[in-house]
């Protein structure tokens, strides 16, 4: 029996993990589910984004099906008591430091596609975003200048250990699929980006059966859209994977079709949809739920060692997409339950 930690979070968080859930209690896997609040649910709930007790949870469950978090009613909150602080901490306590975010075009979506249908088509790529370091957790402030102006900052950095691990996941990942792997940084500008070249051309030495590559993260926004077949595996850091993902989801149709699992280094992890809370259409059974319902089936096939349900799960969502199921963001007409059920038939 596996603990799943149940943290579903606010807007449609809440909307697409009960779909995720109906879909692995629909297969009789020996779960056991248990649910905590986390983000501004629980700040209403708790006064903090994180609860120890929520945190305690995740840390002794298996795995976690998170949904999303943030709410603009807490937006001007100090930082460290907003909804987004409770996906971060859980990273970092947690030390989720790999998070693997695939893009693929499932059959039928050329139309939702922001690109033509002919480049859409090619896009299967992994995005392998480091999780716990970057601008995202260097040294923060906000102060004033000597001339009185307001200023902010956030620190960029890295160093080489944070660097090799996930070159390492990337490589690893890359020697799973097509053998190729980009290296996305701004070594023209950043230190933090030439340290991270350089580091990932000496990991580089122990896997020389793949094919590795550089390219400026500019270009590779370019890329993306111009054409996504050209790549397999891209490693990049905090900030650059956290934009390119979300590039990518359109490219694949809908960032409502993106899953993703965080993991640390023994192969635990937090499961979510790459999407946030959508407030703009939260509480109207709009949402996609296919995105969470694929993170279900990544936990299958990275923490439950259960890949056979996995490959059902993402078969079933295909199939289903393939009969011309459609939310409203994939074109259709759809509800959150009505796209779920249509999964759950072709399961
Ligand atoms: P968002 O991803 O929540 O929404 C962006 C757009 O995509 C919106 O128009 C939304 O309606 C649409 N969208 C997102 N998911 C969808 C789905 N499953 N089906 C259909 N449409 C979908 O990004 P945002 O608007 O920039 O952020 C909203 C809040 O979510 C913010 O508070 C942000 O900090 C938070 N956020 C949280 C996470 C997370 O919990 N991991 C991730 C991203 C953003
Ligand atoms: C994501 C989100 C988060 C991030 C925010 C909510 C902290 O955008 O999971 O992609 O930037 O990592
Ligand atoms: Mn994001």
């Amino acid at each position: 029996m596996s603990l799943i930690a149940v943290l579903a979070g606010d807007g449609i968080g809440p909307e697409v993990t009960q779909a995720a859930r109906q879909v692995l209690e629909s297969l009789d896997l020996d779960l056991r589910f248990e649910e905590a609040p986390v983000g501004g649910a629980a700040y209403r709930a708790a006064g903090h984004p994180l609860p120890a007790e929520t945190l305690a949870l995740a840390a002794r469950a298996d795995a976690i099906l998170f949904g999303a978090v943030g709410d603009p009613a807490f937006d001007t909150l100090e930082r460290s008591l907003r909804p987004e602080q409770a996906i971060l901490g859980l990273r970092k306590e947690l030390a989720l430091f790999a998070n693997l975010r695939p893009a693929r075009l499932f059959a039928g979506l050329e139309d939702a596609s922001a690109l033509k249908p002919e480049i859409a088509r090619r896009i299967d790529l992994v995005i392998v975003r480091e999780l716990n370091g970057d601008v995202y957790f260097g040294e923060k402030s906000r102060g004033t200048t000597e001339a009185g102006l307001r200023e902010g900052r956030d620190l960029m950095r890295y160093d080489e250990a944070e660097v090799a691990r996930i070159a390492r996941v990337g490589f690893e990942t890359a020697r799973t699929r097509r053998s190729r792997l980009c290296s996305v940084d701004k070594a023209n500008v950043l230190e933090t980006s030439q340290l991270w070249r350089d580091v990932v051309v000496e990991v580089a030495r122990d896997y020389p059966d793949v094919a590795l590559s550089h390219m400026y993260v500019d270009n590779a926004a370019m890329q993306l859209v111009r054409d996504p077949g050209q790549f397999d595996v891209i490693v990049t850091g905090n900030l650059f994977g956290d934009i390119l993902s979300d590039q990518a989801s359109m490219c694949a149709g809908s960032i409502g079709m993106l899953p993703s699992s965080a993991l640390d280094d023994a192969g635990k992890g937090l499961y979510e949809p790459i999407h946030g809370s959508a407030p703009d259409i939260a509480g109207q059974g709009k949402a996609n739920p296919c995105a969470a319902i694929l993170s279900a089936a990544m936990m299958l096939r990275h923490t439950l060692d259960r890949p056979e349900a996995a490959d059902r799960i993402e078969a079933a969502v295909a199939a289903a997409i393939a009969a011309g199921a459609r939310t409203a963001d994939l074109g259709g007409t759809l509800s959150t339950q009505g796209m779920t059920d249509a999964v759950l038939a072709a399961l």
